[in-house]
């Protein structure tokens, strides 16, 4: 079986239960909460903007994005009905051959798609369907980062049979940059986003407490240097150039 329709079938099973990574007082659930406010205040989308979410599984980010002109876009019909209770307009449908019109969105955001699939094509897409001179915002997973040294350092010990992590595709700033067509100008490279190599461990730990401990120690590590290896994403702000 090929690896996207792997992909594909993995996200459909998982689509019943995706949400549970957004159940209140866990440290992942928080971790996500705090990764939509980073997205938010990068984007900073406005009310008439057209926005385009890629891969956007249950549809987390949808509901803060204004919703008469937005759209998410997911290839598992799973996910795809699992966003409808968002109240949001979405299309299944493959994001290597996006189902809209070139020059279509002021925004073209999507988080997570490029850590389960690296494509060049898919950012070819993305840029397709982006006005000239607006941006699209897409994250990727760090390689210098603790997930991401620990994914790789278990991969290689299992001889690539164990992935602690959820992601399996890990990228360097030089990477990213290779990922990118010409007529597509980054603007921005920030780290965002604390991720954990053993999310499913995390996940167990429901404590309000223990949430507001971690809370603590994140805001209080958000401002020193070391934190960059806590971050385990890149958050790329990339515009398209007009001709
Ligand atoms: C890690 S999840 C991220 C979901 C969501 N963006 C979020 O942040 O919670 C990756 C999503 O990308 C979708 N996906 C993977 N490959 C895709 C493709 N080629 N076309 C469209 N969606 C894809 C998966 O079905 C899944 O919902």
């Amino acid at each position: 079986m090929n690896m996207k329709k792997r992909i594909g079938e993995y996200y459909n099973r998982r689509a019943a239960t995706y949400s549970e990574l957004d159940a209140p007082n866990t440290i992942v659930s928080y971790v996500r909460s705090v990764g939509i406010r980073d997205h938010l205040e990068v984007i900073n989308p406005e009310q008439d903007d057209k926005i385009l979410d890629v891969g956007c599984g249950s549809g987390r980010f949808l509901t803060h994005f204004p919703k008469a002109n937005t759209i998410g876009v997911d290839f598992s019909l799973n996910m795809v009905k699992e966003a409808k209770k968002t109240g949001v307009a979405l299309v299944c449908g493959d994001a290597e051959h996006l189902p809209f019109k070139d020059n279509s969105f002021d925004i073209v955001h999507s988080a997570g798609l490029m850590g389960v699939f690296r494509s060049k094509k898919i950012i070819d897409e993305m840029v397709r369907v982006t006005h000239p001179g607006k941006c699209i915002y897409v994250s990727f997973p760090a390689t210098l980062s603790v997930s991401g040294l620990t994914a790789l350092l278990f991969l290689k010990l299992s001889r690539g049979k164990y992935n602690p992590s959820l992601f399996d595709c890990w990228y360097t700033e030089k990477d990213i940059a290779t990922q990118f067509p010409r007529n597509l100008g980054v603007e921005e490279i920030m780290r965002l986003g604390w991720e954990f190599p053993f999310q499913r461990f995390f996940l167990r730990l429901k404590s309000r407490k223990l949430v507001r401990a971690f809370a603590f120690l994140e805001k209080y590590l958000r401002n020193k240097p070391i934190l960059k290896f806590f971050c385990a994403r890149f958050l790329v702000k990339a515009r398209k150039k007009q001709r």
